[in-house]
């Protein structure tokens, strides 16, 4: 059996499936860009057959990134399967990823379909896909809740028509480790074939137990795929988390024996990247890419890391990409030294008009902020002004007026479609003036279903981080914005939200 464990990354479609994470397709390309820095094995980019945008996101990525593997979901019927193979054409290296559910609960009460149907819908479709592509996996969606006898028989048919990956998903998280672990070796064992495929393990966070279920299905079982997502992204309490599963297997390589081909030391840009683009904030002592992964507090630890630093630390901050020299540019720092930067944080920008105004908003943040960060930097090219010239809302200007005891006012000027707009309004706050400014324009009816302020680089000198959830027709989307004065980001965020509204008005559920 092969060493190496192949690293799935799905941040791009079952990542984007978690409401409000849904991204544009040049954020998409970005963060692909990353992943295949990361030198990630497998970009899963999306869903082709779900919408026009996501079928554009697919085929810009396959055409873009020609390191990794660029694969497609697709149900399992022709035209889906058809759509996504056209999406892949440009790829050096395409999969297309069916699925069908395969759980006695799924197969009556959502597809309404017998087992043999199923059966026979899974070969077929494994079978058309073969024509197209050569490099097909497979999932039984629900697979772990799924009949150990009748999971064979389909997992052998779909292998005896070409699949060649088997990925076996626990899609509600029920799993445990030592079971799920034993469930892959199972059908390893009992499936005539199954030294035809690559197996790989798919699993949901929801008991908090997918890092160490998917760990143990490579471990018992013998999987040697692991699918997950940035920052542990995904739908209800997420996916696998590849940084942790990346670093356990690289850090205890004693145990596990296995090579990844990552590159850990781009890890913590990808974090940032995927939080400052979904609104996603990361819990401070998540592991290995939290604010505190390698925060010492206590004397004691303090103490012990300065004599000998394995004293309480199991991997260098510097091996995942956590740099110490942080305060990078200011405001005499010309274009190139801003160039140089971008491309040490594996910041592609597409063209020259981007590079300029990128580094117009540079400049105009060094005259209001003395040092600026790599956060403010990822954070400036997340902008949706730096890249997009066709977004319908965009900033223009405000000014707000609070004075205790008094209703505060504010007013916004925007453009809607390229034509600028001024809205007034008061509210609670200055922020809730802003936001009822906008919308008193634009009148979308969208219900707001989250603000949070995030302190970009910690003190009160630094940008104001602002993700709005917004929830209009049973869509829901986060927007992101960011400046040193928080009341101005919130109204960034909130046109962000609109535009991101806009831009997802027909998709198809990837689970339908
Ligand atoms: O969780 C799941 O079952 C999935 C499949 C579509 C692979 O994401
Ligand atoms: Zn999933």
């Amino acid at each position: 059996m092969s060493d190496k464990l192949i690293i799935f990354d799905t941040t791009l479609r079952d990542g984007e499936q978690s409401p409000g994470a849904s991204m544009t397709r040049d954020e998409k390309l970005r963060i692909a860009r990353q992943l295949e820095r990361l030198r990630v094995d497998v970009i899963e980019a999306g869903f082709a057959a779900s919408s026009n945008g996501d079928f554009e996101a697919v085929q810009t990525i396959a055409n873009a990134i020609k390191d990794s593997t660029i694969c497609s979901l697709s149900r399992a019927n022709d035209r889906d399967i058809a759509r996504a193979a056209e999406a892949l054409k440009g790829a050096n290296s395409g999969r297309i990823h069916t699925f069908i559910a395969t759980s006695p609960l799924h197969m009556e009460k959502k597809l309404r379909m017998t087992p043999d149907q199923v059966f026979e819908q899974a070969k077929q479709s494994v079978r058309f896909a073969r024509n197209l592509v050569g490099d097909i996996e497979f999932s039984p969606e629900d697979g772990y809740r799924s009949d150990m006898d009748f999971l064979c028989r389909v997992l052998e048919a779909v292998i005896a028509e070409g699949a060649t990956t088997i990925n076996v998903p626990d899609t509600v998280g029920y799993a445990v480790p030592e079971l799920y672990g034993n469930f892959i070796k199972t059908l390893r064992e009992r499936i005539p074939n199954s030294d035809k495929a690559i197996w790989s393990v798919h699993c949901h966070n929801d008991l908090g137990m997918a890092v160490a279920n998917s760990l143990a299905g490579v471990k018992i079982g013998g999987a040697r795929q692991v699918e997950c997502t940035i920052n542990g992204l995904g739908e209800r309490a997420g996916n696998c988390s590849l940084e942790e599963v990346v670093m356990a297997v690289k850090t205890r390589r004693d145990y596990f024996g296995l090579d990844v081909g990552i590159d850990a030391s781009h890890i913590v840009a990808a974090s940032r990247m995927v939080s400052q683009t979904t609104g996603f904030v990361v819990q401070p002592n998540k592991a290995v890419v939290g604010a505190n992964a390698f925060a010492h507090a206590s004397g004691i630890h303090q103490d012990g890391v300065l004599k000998a630093r394995d004293t309480y630390e199991i991997m260098r901050a510097e091996d995942v990409g956590w740099t110490t020299n942080k305060i990078v540019l200011g405001k005499l720092s010309g274009r190139n030294a801003f160039k140089q930067r971008l491309q040490d944080l594996g910041v592609v920008l597409e063209s020259e008009t981007e590079i300029n105004n990128a580094f117009a908003k540079f400049k105009e943040l060094a005259d209001r902020k003395s040092e600026i960060f790599d956060e403010d930097i990822l954070a400036l090219v997340s902008d949706e002004s730096v890249t997009a010239e066709k977004e319908q809302f965009g900033f223009v200007s405000m000014s707000q007026h609070s004075e205790t005891g008094e209703r505060p006012q504010a007013s916004v000027v925007f453009t809607v479609a390229g034509k600028e707009m001024h809205g007034q309004s008061d509210g609670n706050g200055p922020v809730d003036a802003s936001l009822k400014a906008i919308e008193a324009i634009v009148k979308s009816g969208a219900e707001m279903v989250l603000y949070s302020v995030n302190a970009i680089s910690g003190s009160t000198e630094s940008q104001g981080e602002v993700t709005v959830r917004l929830q209009n027709s049973g869509r829901v989307v986060n927007g992101v914005g960011s400046d040193p004065d928080i009341v101005v980001a919130s109204a960034k965020a909130y046109l962000s939200a609109l535009n991101k509204l806009q831009s997802k008005a027909d998709r198809v559920a990837a689970q339908g």
